[in-house]
């Protein structure tokens, strides 16, 4: 469910033709519906009433400050990678009792600043990290509340790049160790263990590796607490598909009614790191075509968006669903949609049917509103693109395209 929806033949924003916003800011930018994020969040939020529950929204999907306004005002959490996420959270006014830290490589600063700023939890991922934050804390005066990510071995089926629950990644602590590091936590200063968490993968479209994992943690929270180790806090991590092409996936009640009853049998409060599912259909990328191109083997069309502005069909051979911004009845070709970077792997789709579009005319990306703009750079020096939300019948820019000046800003100095 979205609010991108034509009517009379033009692409419309909730009630905003996109036609207008691209005359008004220009090409490329993505462009955000704020109802959007609302339902999706609701939605999420309302599957789970049952149980004592915490949303943290996944910065790392979209870290633009308005999403994480809207998504704050909704009583919304943030789940971080890093101090620039800290900072984003705290910036939107997310309160940091409800800001979980994970990842891999923690630094000793970011260590600092999340202490400082009180954060709920930090998701520790190695007993190394799990010594320095001791170390850390102690030196501030501080408690650090943790939560080992335990990776519980199960395939959650989607593209190996974003799959992190098998026993072959570099995430998490495995099962059998857990529990002696666990032990380590209880007697180390500076800590508290409050959770345990797992994330198995992203962009997971079934059911039943969430359920597979959530059992085996579940049993781990028992033992753990029969061995007197009080875990308050489950984080089951994010990862909930979404259509990119209008197939059929689970829904967020499917997923609270296949969970909620072993998560409400370990007693604890529910954490949920949901990145894509809120933002991923709420956004596109809306792209101009600069010219159409035949070679003896292919018909190219040249828009203005690339690979640096959105990564995934590149990186992931993802589909994104393109649709004309103005429908016409013209023929069906069938083109590689490619951007103007210098490398082959440029494309946002490849031997994709579309209506004959010619230069001028718009093109939208959809599904863009996850991983887009957080994985774009300035890859050929390209301005990254202009970030735009609508609500109702207004529309906000809410970052700015990029100048030339911020291209090269921090490189004053010449040896
Ligand atoms: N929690 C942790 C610890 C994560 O690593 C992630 C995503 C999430 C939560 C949120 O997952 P979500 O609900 O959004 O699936 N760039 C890739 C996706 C990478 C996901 C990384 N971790 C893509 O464009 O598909």
């Amino acid at each position: 469910m979205h609010h991108f929806v034509y009517r009379d033949k033009l692409l419309y924003c909730e009630n905003v033709p996109v036609k207008e916003i691209a005359a008004r800011v220009g090409t490329p930018f993505y462009l955000y519906s704020h109802q959007t994020l609302i339902d999706h969040y609701r939605k999420i939020d309302s599957a789970f009433k049952d149980i004592p529950h915490l949303i943290c929204y996944s910065v790392k999907a979209n870290s633009n400050l308005a999403i994480l306004n809207v998504l704050k005002r909704e009583g919304s959490g943030a789940d971080i990678v890093s101090g620039g996420e800290l900072y984003r959270s705290l910036r939107a006014g997310i309160p940091p009792e409800k800001i979980v830290f994970a990842g891999i490589g923690k630094t000793e600063p970011e260590m600092e600043y999340a202490l400082r700023s009180d954060i709920l939890m930090f998701n520790v991922e190695s007993s190394q990290e799990l010594a320095l934050l001791s170390e850390v804390a102690t030196r501030l005066g501080k408690t650090a509340r943790i939560a080992l990510r335990v990776n519980p071995d199960v395939d959650p089926k989607t593209h190996p790049y974003i799959a992190t629950g098998l026993s072959e990644a570099k995430f998490g602590i495995g099962s059998d160790e857990a529990i002696k590091e666990y032990q380590a936590a209880a007697s180390l200063p500076g800590i508290q263990i409050v959770g345990i968490h797992q994330h198995i993968g992203s962009q997971i479209t079934q059911v039943t590796p969430f359920q597979e994992s959530l059992e085996k943690i579940a049993n781990l929270v028992k033992y753990l607490k029969g061995m007197g180790i009080d875990i308050h806090f489950l984080n089951i991590g994010g990862g909930f598909g979404i259509p990119y092409r209008g197939e059929e996936v689970p829904v967020p009640i499917d997923y609270a009614q296949a969970l909620t009853p072993l998560i409400r049998a370990t007693g604890c409060t529910g954490i949920l790191e949901i990145g894509r599912m809120i933002v991923g259909n709420a956004g596109i990328l809306v792209s101009r075509v600069l010219y159409r191109k035949s070679t003896e083997r292919k018909k190219f069309l040249i828009v203005d968006a690339a690979m640096n502005d959105l990564i995934r069909p590149s990186l992931y051979g993802s589909y994104h669903e393109i649709l004309p911004v103005e429908k016409n009845d013209r023929e069906l070709e069938k083109v590689d949609v490619v951007g103007p970077v210098c490398e082959s792997g440029d494309f946002l789709a490849k031997d994709r049917e579309l209506p004959m579009l010619q230069p001028g005319e718009l093109l939208a990306v959809m599904s863009a509103g996850a991983y887009g703009f957080t994985m774009s750079s300035n890859y050929n020096s390209r301005l990254r693109a202009a970030e735009v939300m609508v609500k109702e019948d207004q529309y906000y820019v809410v970052r700015e395209r990029e100048k030339l000046e911020d291209l090269i800003k921090g490189e004053e100095r010449i040896p």
